[in-house]
């Protein structure tokens, strides 16, 4: 499978005139990886349209093939061949051992979750990924699927490469999360799908729910209530039959927030992102922009399996006028993957934006919280981080003018970009491989708003 992008540095510049467009956001990557999954574990052959046809995503299919499952494009629908996909599931417990080692290259979710499935059937599985993944911890998610019976040998104790042996018989499994993580919280489910009895998980920080609402699409059931001392308990019955199934995947929030925090810091723009995702354990980044002043709103919201989407629109009609807030750690989960971004706008915002509680950026594709710091700084942006925090001291228009190394993360290399188009200089990066793990065309799709990205 070959990427459009390359290793190439790229420069984004000052936009001349305010971006607008009406366009439709990527599919939603996690929404895809686990449309993946559970189509595998349905018995028959689901159709999922407007798969992201992105590295990430191929590496889970290319895994899942791996397993036995054939997964092809859906020939009735030639001109979206990338996009509409074919899923020969297996049902629960169907999976055959891997013909080689699963490489998930640079995708967290894809090995985390895969790493679920595994647990519970009953053969070895070694797992590798790219020099990104490798440094991730996995001991987050080894440590409880080992409850459900499952051994591994992990490369210092828990990274990547790994081998995985699946229990032989499971046993359900009665646990609190200890990371208010949406990638384990959905292992464990996985895992508990082919555990005979009940798996409960107690949850005490909400994080996204995709797995949760995409089970009853394939005839599942699973129960979520309410539990006494805050937070919520996770009820799911194991070896249930779930049945193939047709979906569409929305737009993902996170790439949206791209689009949305362009159009916010361009005096003159407005953007409108058409069929995005707003489950709300994922919009907490529409939420602060509005806090901060930003003129965004939604319209058109409907349901489509268990999902909740609208269109976006994000406006700046004349200058800039922001202002700095104060993001509190318990909202982390609802806009983990949106720091930098709105790091970004944050140095656009008048006063100080303090976030809190960003641990968790420490372990993404890359240390987020440095990658956060040094690309502001290159671009003469004031702040301060310690452990887990960030105070960002914005004005009206960040200098910008540097070159941000990316250490391979595509989300920091987009929220570079995205700075060059409202800072007083442009902006490079040095590296924009792996935009296309989330947002396949970014760069096309800058231009599209009539912002200027370019090769340096
Ligand atoms: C994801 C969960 C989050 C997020 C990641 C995707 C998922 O990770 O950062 O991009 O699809 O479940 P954590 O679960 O590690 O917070």
């Amino acid at each position: 499978m070959a990427y459009a992008g390359g290793m190439t540095a790229l420069a984004a510049y000052p936009a001349a005139a305010g971006l607008r467009a009406r366009l439709p956001a990527p599919a939603d990557k996690s929404i895809s990886q686990r449309a993946l999954i559970l189509a595998t574990l349905a018995l028959g052959e689901s159709r999922i349209a407007n798969l992201l046809p992105s590295a990430d995503v191929h590496a889970t299919a290319q895994a899942l093939r791996q397993l036995g499952i054939v997964i092809r494009p859906d020939a009735t629908t030639p001109t979206a061949a990338a996009r509409d996909w074919r899923v020969q599931g297996v049902g629960i417990g169907g999976l055959r051992p891997p013909t080689g080692v699963l490489d998930f290259a640079n995708s967290g979710t894809g090995a985390r979750l895969m790493l679920g499935v595994l647990a519970t059937h009953p053969f070895t599985a070694t797992f590798t990924g790219d020099a990104s993944l490798v440094r991730r911890p996995m001991k987050r998610v080894l440590q409880p699927l080992a409850e459900f019976g499952a051994t591994y040998l992990a490369r210092g104790g828990g990274f990547l490469p790994l081998t995985l042996a699946g229990a032989v018989e499971p046993l359900p499994i009665r646990q609190q999360l200890q990371i208010p993580s949406a990638q384990v919280k959905s292992a464990l489910l996985l895992a508990a799908l082919n555990a005979p009895g009940e798996s409960i998980l107690l949850e005490l920080t909400p994080t996204r729910d995709h797995t949760e609402r995409m089970l009853p699409c394939f005839g599942g059931t699973i129960r979520v209530l309410p539990h006494e001392g805050g937070g919520q308990s996770i009820h799911l019955l194991g070896e249930q039959e779930l049945r193939a199934t047709e979906m569409e995947i929305p737009g993902d929030p996170s790439s949206a927030a791209f689009l949305a925090a362009a159009a916010l810091i361009v005096p003159g723009s407005e953007v409108i992102v058409e069929r995005v995702g707003i489950n709300p354990r994922r919009t907490g980044i529409f939420t602060a922009l509005r806090e901060m002043g930003a003129d965004i709103s939604f319209a058109n919201e409907v349901t489509r399996h268990g999902e909740p989407i609208a269109d976006i629109r994000a406006r700046c009609a004349g200058e800039v006028a922001l202002r700095g807030v104060h993001i509190a750690a318990e909202r982390a989960a609802s806009m983990i993957d949106e720091y930098p971004i709105l790091a970004v706008v944050a140095a656009f915002a008048d006063g100080e934006t303090r976030m809190d509680g960003l641990g968790e950026l420490r372990v993404k594709e890359s240390d987020r919280l440095a990658a956060i710091t040094r690309l502001l700084r290159v671009n003469g942006v004031e702040l301060e981080s310690d452990a887990d925090s960030l105070r960002i001291c914005g004005g009206s228009r960040p200098p910008g003018g540097g070159c941000v190394r990316c250490e391979g993360d595509h989300r920091i290399a987009m929220a570079s970009l995205i700075l060059g188009l409202g800072a007083g200089k442009a902006v490079s990066i040095d590296d924009d491989a792996m935009i296309a793990t989330s947002f396949p065309g970014f760069a096309e799709t800058i231009a599209s708003l009539g912002g200027d990205i370019r090769p340096l």
